[in-house]
């Protein structure tokens, strides 16, 4: 590699889960506090940073793919960095197979970026996928620019290893924040405009720590020390895993008004065989008496969940599980995957491997049945009245689109603006948004 100039623009382009979004703006604000500026809509950034996911198959290629169309008419290509999860699966083979490709950067030394570029722009290959103990957040400049709904990391990694999944590999062992960072980075979001945070973390519901009084608290602590700022409208949080889900936090769902009634608890399968070869640590039961509960301190709570289909072994009858479940359950959304094998999980060398047409066909009709219930969830809507955050503008004049307190899309006509919490009716559902009447704003 030769020498280049420091860059002066950059672009993230951002893959798979909420905390890549997430890392993927911090990543921006360090780089801006850098002095490189976002690139411009439509203009070429002399820096790409490609924030990856290597969550399912084709990751890797869709990488490779993505490094080759950044090359120019000319023959050049910019300063590429390639960070998040397949640099740190795959960093030292991009770096081997993809001569291009300047810096490779895990998702916990993201914090070191500007030195991996004085690095490139020297003309030096950089790789930097450690996981080192000091964390990154401190080493980033403070939140700034935010919009009505903001993400905040409160927790990374996972300590689970569900039989199929790489994120154990790839984020790393859980760590929880302190309570401290997140509320002092919460007040900032705050300040800056945000109304709604929602915490995030592989395993967010894992999260502990000390409170400003020195009392260990969980997850429902920290929300309700959050509930108390009295700018902030709305709090949600995601990913949860069943088995961290507490008596405490099941009951401030009941408590805290400003925790929005919505709950993403991934389920994966309906067979207790499937979720035991999975090493989910519950049952399809355990799993439906935990939404009781839940639903018995929050009647309206929308449920939504992630779902695998195909996994090595699953018989018919043990897909039909599944079914039976999401029937059960009545879902608000879901999220749902064919089995992908993924490299060093012990999942990918079970016996059993379902074949393509047999995962398209049940993943078909999983969908079939989850959009079903999405769309009566939002019918059953219909005649609410609720408050809508509003994230941005609609697509015809005049026209706002926003959230529900179920997060379902919510498009109404008014006036009104970005950021506010409008009060309306919803009027009629649709299968993925529903439309709204205006009743009066709740106050910006
Ligand atoms: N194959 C398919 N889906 C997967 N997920 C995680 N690993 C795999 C895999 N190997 C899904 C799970 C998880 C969601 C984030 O991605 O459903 O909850
Ligand atoms: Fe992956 Fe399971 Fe951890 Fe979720 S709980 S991140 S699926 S290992």
């Amino acid at each position: 590699m030769r020498p280049t100039p420091p860059p002066r623009t950059y672009r993230v382009k951002s893959f798979g889960c909420q905390m890549n979004v997430y890392d993927g703006e911090r990543m921006g604000e360090l780089l801006a506090a850098e002095g490189i500026a976002p690139a411009a809509e439509g203009a070429e950034a002399d820096l790409v940073v490609l924030n990856t996911c290597h969550i399912r198959e084709k990751a890797v290629d869709r990488v490779y793919s993505d490094i080759g169309r950044l090359r120019r008419e000319d023959g050049t290509v910019p300063l590429i960095a390639v960070a998040g999860c397949v640099a740190q699966a795959e960093g030292e083979e991009i770096m081997a197979r993809a001569p291009s490709v300047a810096m490779v950067v895990g998702p916990q030394a993201y914090h070191r970026l500007p030195g991996l570029i004085a690095e490139a722009t020297a003309g030096r290959r950089a790789v930097d996928t450690d996981m080192p103990a000091e964390t990154k957040f401190g080493a980033l400049p403070a939140r700034r620019k935010v919009g009505p709904s903001a993400f905040l990391t409160v927790q990374e990694g996972c300590d689970k290893f569900c039989t199929y999944c790489v994120v154990p590999y790839t984020r790393g062992a859980e760590v929880s924040r302190p309570f401290s960072d997140i509320f002092g980075e919460a007040e900032k979001l705050v300040e800056a405009g945000a109304k709604e945070l929602t915490l995030i973390g592989q395993n967010v519901n894992a999260w502990s720590g000390t409170d400003a009084a020195g009392r260990a608290s969980g997850l429902d602590g920290l929300i309700r020390a959050l509930a108390k700022l009295p700018a902030l409208a709305r709090i949600r949080y995601t990913t949860s895993h069943p088995a961290d889900m507490t008596e405490g936090l099941i009951a401030a769902h009941g408590e805290v008004e400003k925790l929005m009634p919505f709950l993403h608890l991934p389920v994966q399968s309906g067979s207790d065989r499937v979720l035991k070869a999975m090493n989910r640590s519950h049952t399809a039961d355990s799993y439906l008496k935990l939404l009781e509960r839940v639903r018995a301190v929050r009647p309206d709570i929308a449920l939504s969940g992630d779902f695998i289909v195909g996994f090595p072994g699953e018989t018919e009858a043990e897909f039909e599980d599944t079914l039976r479940l999401i029937d059960t359950v009545g879902y608000a959304q879901c999220f749902s995957f064919k089995y992908s094998p993924r490299p060093g999980t012990p999942a990918a060398t079970m016996p059993g491997q379902i074949a393509p047409e047999v995962m398209d066909e049940r993943l078909q009709r999983l969908q079939a049945a989850v959009n079903r219930d999405q769309y009566a969830f939002n019918r059953a809507a219909v005649g609410r009245r609720c408050t809508v955050l509003v994230e941005r503008k609609g697509k015809l004049p005049g026209q706002w689109l926003g959230k529900s307190p179920w997060l379902q899309s919510v498009h109404f006509e008014g006036d009104a603006a970005i950021g506010e919490l409008v009060e309306v009716e919803l009027t009629h559902g649709a299968p993925n948004s529903l439309h709204a009447e205006m009743v009066a704003s709740a106050g910006a």
